[in-house]
């Protein structure tokens, strides 16, 4: 049994309404998640509603069978993409290519292998995040894809471990708001409609789907702060697509989650675009889509390929005979075509020319059809990478993190002998960079994890030919040891070097794959690939060792980190496509490192705490429990609260020159009220149709059609509807109050508004230009028993400075920012009177600090003017 000794209960903010204060783990209760009907209409965005109206203008056409297919995927690899939905040629509404992933196009070739998402993360530059958006946003519309399955932003990686973490933009919930907000502008601005995935909590990958998966537990301010806070930075950048994720959530199925997605997403934040099921995610027909469900994929039911829909012909069936209100489909449809109108898809947006399930020219055109025919042209190789190698090379070295560089070892002078070690530094997979599927191995040098979040690669430029190059411009020497088990060969050979670089790595992905003792999720934050061996046979004869380090997330250093042969450490992340020419840069100095972890990396697996451990067994027939009992003390928060010593701490790099921090001023308006301004009306009204329901006959398939084997259809196959009454979730008819904290797209836009502005100044101090990322973090005060972080990222800016130049970096603070998730208010709140502030380069190296005056005894209209409130100290002290 698990100890529920404690509650994670959505539910029990409501429940305790009474109660001021929340101890959630004083509960015994089993988590829990309350019910939250009816579903939010979309239609009520300014911003959407010409193309809400175009929709309506289309749907009244149709049919409800036609309505239905524009909901459901017509089974796996039944067309080009990963997801296609049905058509309505009729109306000229085509099937809608869905395809991953997250670092760019998917099964596809003549494409680039983008930096992944904590590699960008790393950059810390919002400039950059935007403008790979951009770019794979231009590839996938260049492919014909409408929608792309990124990015990602759960995990959000509380477990350090979890498989999947680098798809997303690390350990923090700003920092991953701003990336994931920056990258959907950029998808977007192609016309390709990006998804913010996994909706929500969906952590590790060990028991991530079917009836039993995992339950995320966790309370209602947790999931507010920490794991909802990127997909409110999405909803506000506009996302058109959302994937409810495998997880439950305080034990109901996320993609069937009523207080999930219809409270939460569509009313709080008031999402106007589809939410999909993530693929086979969805656990039920009509209690999916009474819960706020819009789309079905890849439109089997629980098994892969299994062709036994729960929406299709379930879905008209359940509108024939009653059981989901014709309203709700009216609702799916709506937000699926307004979305496609919205991103100007019905004008000449691209055809598909790839196929996921072949990489020859011509082939079939539904391969899961088991039929060959019908088939046609598939493949016309189609190159939109542009000038992305070049961004992905610049990202990929922006990202590089300098963790340890004595006496200035880096950048190289033009080492004349240079050894390289370890199967890392180069193309060692005898099938090729792509040797493996979705990159599932871990085969020589890294440049991407596994899974659906992976890509090919058209090409990829390894470490090794890359510093051989750079080597040879000079006249300097590589020699290279590369398989790991060559330790005593390594020793010998580092001796006679002038420096030594050992390479490093450690991979993970998605849990359908396996590579040795990763399942998914890594079973330890060990090197893999016995890399701690190469890096001391080499730095114990080799006195400048530089260690480069390829990985999807923390590495424990700790058997060598401190030996002083080891010079320095160069944490390279997962560069992608230019992977060698990136590292090249930083190593030889072209490119000054400017990149800052994006997570903690620990001394230990325990030091991240027992909540951030994975659950890896289970064997009861049922649901494992996985409390998230840290709440808001995720990562930093927690090595903060814990007061342990990491080895590296968030946001931690180091540069080939130094940076001097200002003095901190701060501006508020004043007065501030706690609460935000009452949730406006909505700026639109939703379509409202007329649609009767058909009769059991009118559904039927059309007389003479010829079916595609194995395609799911809308129709229905004989008129024999089952009626009867239907067994509606508890508390369906009981009609929910609408969120304070909601009224518009991405939340009450009072949320949004700027209420204080902090600036300082950095000075470059060395003999070198680099760029130094400023970061802002809060220390709120206590407020009863609710306790903060010691400081929670609240603001980054990355400036580039020439040698002695100054400049001023500013950060604005919303409401949203300065407030906390009141769990008895329901509602956003901003703890008086004053929080802390302070900057610096690291979480740990804070250079300037202040006190901002916020919510005073009497003030609460929230309106003032600009007011100075005097400087900081501009020096390292307590407040
Ligand atoms: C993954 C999603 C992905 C989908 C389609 C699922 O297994 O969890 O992230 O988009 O497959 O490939």
């Amino acid at each position: 049994m698990y100890a529920l000794t404690y509650t994670v209960l959505l539910g029990l903010s409501l429940q305790a309404a009474a109660s001021p204060v929340i101890d959630p783990r004083q509960s015994s209760q089993q988590a829990f998640s309350p019910p939250w009907y009816p579903s939010p209409a979309g239609g009520t965005s300014k911003s959407w509603a010409a193309a809400y109206q175009k929709a309506a203008a289309l749907v009244s056409q149709m049919t409800v069978p036609e309505k239905v297919n524009v909901t459901t995927g017509l089974g796996n690899s039944m067309g080009l993409c990963v997801g296609n939905t049905g058509p309505v040629p009729r109306l000229g509404f085509p099937s809608l290519c869905l395809q991953d992933g997250p670092l760019g196009v998917r099964m596809a070739d003549k494409i680039t292998a983008f930096p992944a998402g904590i590699t960008i993360a790393g950059t810390w530059d919002k400039e950059l995040y935007r403008q790979r958006g951009e770019g794979m946003g231009a590839e996938f519309r260049g492919k014909g894809v409408h929608i792309m399955l990124g990015p990602c932003m759960g995990p959000l990686g509380n477990h350090p471990a979890g498989g999947r973490n680098w798809e997303g933009f690390g350990s923090d919930p700003y920092l991953q708001g701003i990336a994931s907000g920056e990258t959907i502008t950029g998808i977007q601005s192609q016309g390709v409609v990006a998804t913010a995935k996994h909706f929500i909590a969906n952590e590790q990958e060990h028991f991530r789907g079917g009836v039993n998966a995992i339950s995320s537990n966790i309370d209602d301010r947790t999931l507010h702060e920490v794991y909802l806070w990127p997909f409110q930075d999405s909803v506000k950048a506009g996302v058109g697509a959302v994937m409810c994720s495998y997880n439950k959530v305080n034990n109901s199925a996320a993609c069937q989650n009523s207080w999930l997605q219809n409270n939460v997403l569509k009313d709080q934040l008031g999402f106007q675009g589809f939410i999909m099921s993530d693929w086979l995610a969805q656990m039920s027909g009509v209690a999916s889509l009474l819960s706020g469900m819009d789309m079905s994929m890849p439109g089997d039911g629980y098994y892969w390929d299994d062709r036994n829909p729960m929406l299709g012909p379930r879905l008209t069936e359940s509108i024939v005979n009653g059981s989901l209100p014709i309203s709700r489909l009216d609702d799916m449809v709506t937000r699926i075509v307004a979305t496609w109108y919205h991103f100007g898809q019905d004008k000449g947006y691209p055809e598909i020319n790839f196929s996921s399930h072949s990489k020859s020219d011509y082939g079939p055109l539904y391969p899961g059809s088991n039929n060959p025919e019908p088939s046609g042209h598939v493949n016309y190789h189609v190159n939109v990478m542009g000038n992305h190698p070049q961004l992905s090379r610049k990202i990929a070295a922006d990202a590089t993190a300098l963790l340890k560089n004595d006496k200035d070892t880096l950048p190289l002078k033009k080492p004349m002998k240079i050894g390289i070690y370890g199967e890392d530094a180069a193309l060692m997979n005898p099938g090729g960079a792509n040797g493996c599927g979705d990159r599932g191995c871990n085969k020589g040098t890294l440049a991407v994890g596994w899974g659906s979040g992976s890509t090919d690669f058209e090409y990829l430029v390894d470490p090794l030919s890359a510093i051989t190059k750079k080597a040879e411009s000079y006249g300097g020497k590589v020699s290279s040891i590369l398989f790991n088990n060559a330790t005593a060969q390594m020793a010998e050979d580092a001796k006679k070097q002038d420096i030594c670089i050992a390479f490093i790595n450690a991979d993970s992905g998605e849990g359908y794959m396996t590579w040795e003792d990763v399942v998914g999720d890594r079973p330890n934050l060990n090197t893999q690939n016995h890399g701690d061996e190469v890096v001391m046979a080499v730095a114990a004869n080799c006195a400048n060792t530089v260690v480069v380090v390829h990985t999807v997330g923390p590495i424990i250093l700790e058997k060598w980190i401190d030996n002083p042969n080891v010079r320095s450490v160069v944490w390279a992340h997962l560069p992608g496509i230019e992977s060698g020419n990136a590292l090249v840069d930083v190593l030889f100095g072209d490119v000054n490192p400017s990149g800052k972890l994006p997570y903690t990396i620990g001394k230990s697996l325990a030091d991240y705490g027992p909540a951030a451990g994975i659950i890896y067994d289970h064997s009861q027939n049922s649901s494992p429990q996985q409390d998230f009992i840290d709440g808001v003390f995720v990562d930093y928060r927690y090595f903060d609260k814990n007061n342990i010593t990491p080895r590296y701490e968030f946001g931690f790099g180091m540069s080939y020159t130094t940076f001097k921090f200002g003095q901190l001023v701060t501006r508020t308006r004043a007065p501030i009220s706690a609460l935000p301004d009452k949730r406006p009306t909505p700026e639109a009204q939703p379509p409202v149709y007329h649609s009767t329901i058909p009769k059991a006959d009118e559904v039927l398939f059309p007389p003479g059609f010829t079916k595609i084997n194995r395609m799911i259809y809308p129709w229905l196959t004989a008129a024999n509807v089952t009626k009867g009454p239907y067994p509606y979730p508890d508390g369906f008819t009981t009609k929910q109050p609408l969120s304070e904290a909601g009224g518009a797209e991405g939340g009450n836009p009072s949320l949004w508004e700027v209420l204080a502005t902090v600036s300082t100044t950095v000075t470059n101090t060395g003999k070198v230009a680099g760029a130094e990322v400023a970061q802002l973090y809060l220390a709120m005060p206590q407020v009863g028993s609710i306790t903060f972080p010691l400081k929670q990222l609240r603001g980054f800016q990355k400036v580039l400075l020439q040698p002695g130049e100054t400049k001023q970096v500013t950060f604005d603070l919303t409401r949203r920012d300065l407030s906390y998730w009141d769990t008895v208010r329901q509602n956003w709140v901003i703890p008086g009177p004053a929080v802390g502030v302070m900057v610096g380069s690291s979480s740990r190296a804070i250079k300037c600090q202040g006190v901002l005056q916020t919510v005073q005894n009497g003030q609460s209209d929230g309106k003032g003017k600009g007011k100075d409130q005097g400087k900081g100290k501009g020096k390292q002290g307590k407040f």
